[in-house]
């Protein structure tokens, strides 16, 4: 009865291993001084190096004792290359709406737009996922649409859900709301809100993926889970917008949110990193390093706490101010602003974002 747990994706734990990768793999173009401050895209808007370390480098063991470096393997599965992707969101409790749209305006920035939103942009860092192909030699799709939304007001399966509930809280959206069955281009997307408190959720993950099961939705298609945790643990799963306590006296402090709102815009990044995992590795069988397929290492994981150049080596790397002080590292639709971490590149074969100096 028990399903394979899911997988784990955005990991709270980084380990040192990839700590040291990264500060190997970044000491190369990490000259630039953080202290003077370089004009990017706009005259009025800076590039800083806020000098705060990634967000955990603490207790995951999963590398420990492994020799060779990052192994990223195609293991032959699908990835989502029908174009284009359609989520279907789920919002389970209450959502305000200026949440909503924020969420929206992020979801909608991933797909090329005419004109094109100014760089570096969201559908830039979308980009990189389209150099994944699966054995036919089809790329990840670089259209993303939000298909349909069905909004949970009522908890329907209450404020305290397993991994496995996620599934029954989808059943419910499924069959409540108009959403068609798209087995070619679908993927869920389930949303907590802040009062919802979820398995593992701020302990160990900030969002995971996996796939439905049929007994359990009725037919299987990727879905990702990522929850607000602005009053459970920004300081974990919004990270760099609330620090913990341990940081917060010295240091720069948290950096203040591009949208003022430090439980979301924490969101957006996670949301970004399990749909990059979700596209690449829908059935868990496609894109991942590790040997351990019940926790593997994906795209967005070997990554994690990397927003510019220069990170690693105990920073989070460039990123940009407003003049508002807010903190950003890429542009999306409607004149907003995110800060999203970046992803593997199997090109590059290192962690690639549009806001890259070189
Ligand atoms: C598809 O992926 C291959 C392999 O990474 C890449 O060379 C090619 O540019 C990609 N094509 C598109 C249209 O993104």
């Amino acid at each position: 009865m028990a399903p394979a747990p899911p997988t784990h994706v955005f990991f709270v734990s980084t380990s040192l291993f990839i700590f040291l990768f990264h500060y190997f793999i970044t000491t190369a173009h990490s000259a630039s001084s953080p202290s003077s401050p370089q004009a990017l895209n706009t005259n009025t808007d800076y590039m800083i190096n806020p000098k705060l370390p990634p967000r955990a480098l603490t207790s995951s063991k999963k590398f420990e004792g492994s020799s060779n470096l990052v192994n990223l393997r195609y293991h032959m599965g699908p990835v989502l290359t029908s174009s284009p992707i359609n989520l279907y969101l789920i919002w389970y409790g209450l959502w305000a709406p200026s949440q909503k749209l924020l969420i929206k305006d992020f979801l909608l920035s991933l797909s090329p737009s005419t004109p094109a939103t100014p760089s570096p942009s969201v559908s830039d860092w979308w980009r990189t996922l389209s150099l994944y192909t699966d054995q036919t030699g089809a790329n990840v799709s670089r259209t993303v649409l939000v298909a349909g939304e069905y909004s949970d007001l009522r908890h329907s399966h209450g404020t305290q859900l397993t991994r496995l509930s996620i599934q029954q809280v989808i059943s419910t959206a499924v069959k409540s709301a108009p959403f068609p069955v798209d087995h070619r281009n679908g993927a869920f997307l389930v949303l907590t809100s802040q009062d919802v408190v979820v398995q593992d959720f701020c302990r160990a993950v900030c969002g995971f993926h996996y796939f439905t099961f049929p007994s359990m939705v009725g037919y299987t298609l990727p879905y990702a889970w990522v929850g607000n945790s602005a009053k459970q643990c920004p300081e974990v799963c919004a990270y760099p917008f609330a620090l913990p306590a341990y940081m917060a006296g010295g240091g720069p402090g948290a950096l203040a949110p591009p949208n003022r709102d430090v439980g979301v815009d924490g969101m957006i990044s996670v949301i970004g990193h399990e749909l990059a995992e979700l596209s690449t590795n829908p059935l868990v069988n496609a894109w991942y390093a590790g040997e351990d397929p019940t926790a593997p290492t994906e795209i967005g994981d070997l990554c994690e706490g990397l927003y510019g150049t220069g990170g690693g080596g105990g920073y989070i790397g460039q990123v940009m101010r407003d003049q508002g002080g807010r903190t950003y590292n890429m542009n999306g639709r409607n004149g907003r602003r995110f800060l999203v971490q970046w992803i593997w590149s199997p090109v590059l074969q290192a962690c690639a974002g549009p806001n890259a100096l070189d």
